[in-house]
């Protein structure tokens, strides 16, 4: 059934300037990867940031990012890292395949994530790394994680692909942790044509390696050549840290979706506004349905890269509001972020035992809304008015 409001796939729309960067990028890029656009979206990233230039590094999405966090962490058999049971499944993979167990930590009932007393209770002696994912683009209290992790000796590591320019006392989402990650796929407040993430490392002495990690293992020869081109271009390498032979990717990303990356960093913190602002309209609007419980956060805390509720009169409740949303006002909500040891996956893994009540009880209960930027004022207000007549219609 077409929606009159669809749950888009696609969070932005290009202006007319930013399309003419990328259109400049095609004519001109030489080479067409890892080129001065590159660099140009890195040096940008890390300055919007507020972290040092060289320790952030374009990859072809977030995923790829995670992968080479998880290599960095350097598991061992039996490692443990804890890991929100509420998020995307993209957030815990990359460390299994490179190791590690997950031990799962609920989140908060209001906010919907993790906080240092639910990563407290899931570290064990085997910890090595604790994730923290700004789910729904709302920033953990970060300050007490790392304090916590410091304490213990733990890497910390943020998942902040949805999360760009939320930021907590005036410090920016993943620029806390030891590493982080962001992701510029289609759906986040930023996209670079689709696919594309970052992962920031801190320690200079780990982040030289990033380059090499990230394209094939090419690194420079460590001795003057005579001949340029002998023995050959470049070198293939990869050190060994702590015993552990990192292995190579190809993770790059293309020098059009670096130039239009760079180009949208000048316009994100006006897409997280305007996103904020709409948001507070939308939960303020339905103030006399508590029905639905939002999180409402005034600040930049909170980017409101989606907008989710959770229904709290339970389940039930829940569905009969989206079947009516969908059948008579046509409007697609969904379910997102089935708590990770439910997934078959992990399940296989033998990871599916977990205490996480307050992931369960919301994501039993919870509606996701449309809220793409580009959507205009009328629909916004089109699905206020029809949830609020659908929240009274199933009183
Ligand atoms: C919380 C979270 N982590 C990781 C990812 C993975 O990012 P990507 O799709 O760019 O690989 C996503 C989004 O897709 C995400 O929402």
């Amino acid at each position: 059934m077409k929606c009159r409001i669809n749950f888009s796939g696609r969070s932005i729309r290009y202006t007319d300037e930013e399309i003419a960067v990328a259109v400049e990028a095609m004519r001109s890029a030489d080479p067409l990867t890892q080129g001065r656009y590159m660099t140009a979206f890195e040096n940008k990233f890390a300055d919007y940031q507020r972290v040092p230039r060289g320790s952030c590094f374009v990859t072809m999405n977030g995923v790829s990012a995670l992968e080479m966090s998880a290599q960095l962490c350097r598991f061992k058999p039996g490692d443990e890292v804890v890991m929100p049971s509420h998020t995307f499944t993209a957030s815990a993979y990359p460390y299994i395949k490179k190791g590690a167990a997950m031990a799962w930590a609920d989140v908060d009932l209001h906010t919907r994530v993790v906080t240092a007393e639910t990563i407290a209770r899931a570290i064990t002696p085997r910890t090595k790394a604790v994730v923290v994912v700004h789910l729904y683009g709302y920033v953990a209290d970060m300050p007490a994680i790392a304090k916590l992790c410091q304490e213990r000796g733990l890497i910390l590591i943020e998942d902040a692909a949805q999360s760009i320019g939320s930021e907590l006392n005036g410090q920016k989402a993943g620029s806390f942790g030891d590493m982080a990650i962001f992701s510029f796929h289609s759906h986040k407040n930023l996209t670079t044509l689709g696919e594309g993430g970052m992962l920031y490392v801190k320690d200079p002495a780990l982040a030289a390696l990033v380059p090499a990690l990230r394209h094939n293992g090419h690194c420079p020869y460590d001795f003057e050549r005579l001949d340029y081109w002998k023995p050959a271009m470049g070198n293939v390498d990869m050190p060994i840290l702590e015993g552990e032979f990192l292995q190579p990717n190809n993770y790059c990303l293309g020098e059009v979706e670096c130039a239009i990356g760079a180009k949208l960093l000048d316009r994100i913190d006006r897409i997280n506004d305007e996103k904020r602002a709409r948001a507070l309209a939308f939960i303020d609007a339905l103030a006399d349905f508590p029905e639905l419980e939002f999180h409402r956060e005034a600040t930049r805390r909170h980017n409101y890269h989606l907008l989710a509720a959770r229904m709290t009169q339970g389940p039930e409740k829940r569905d009969n509001f989206i079947r009516a949303m969908y059948g008579i006002k046509s409007v697609k909500c969904v379910v997102q972020y089935i708590p990770l040891n439910r997934y078959d996956y992990y399940r296989r893994l033998g990871m599916d035992k977990a205490d996480c009540p307050n992931a369960d009880t919301f994501f039993d209960s919870m509606v996701s809304f449309p809220f793409h930027h580009w959507m205009s004022e009328e629909d916004l207000h089109y699905i206020i008015d029809s949830t609020r007549e659908m929240l009274a219609y199933l009183r």
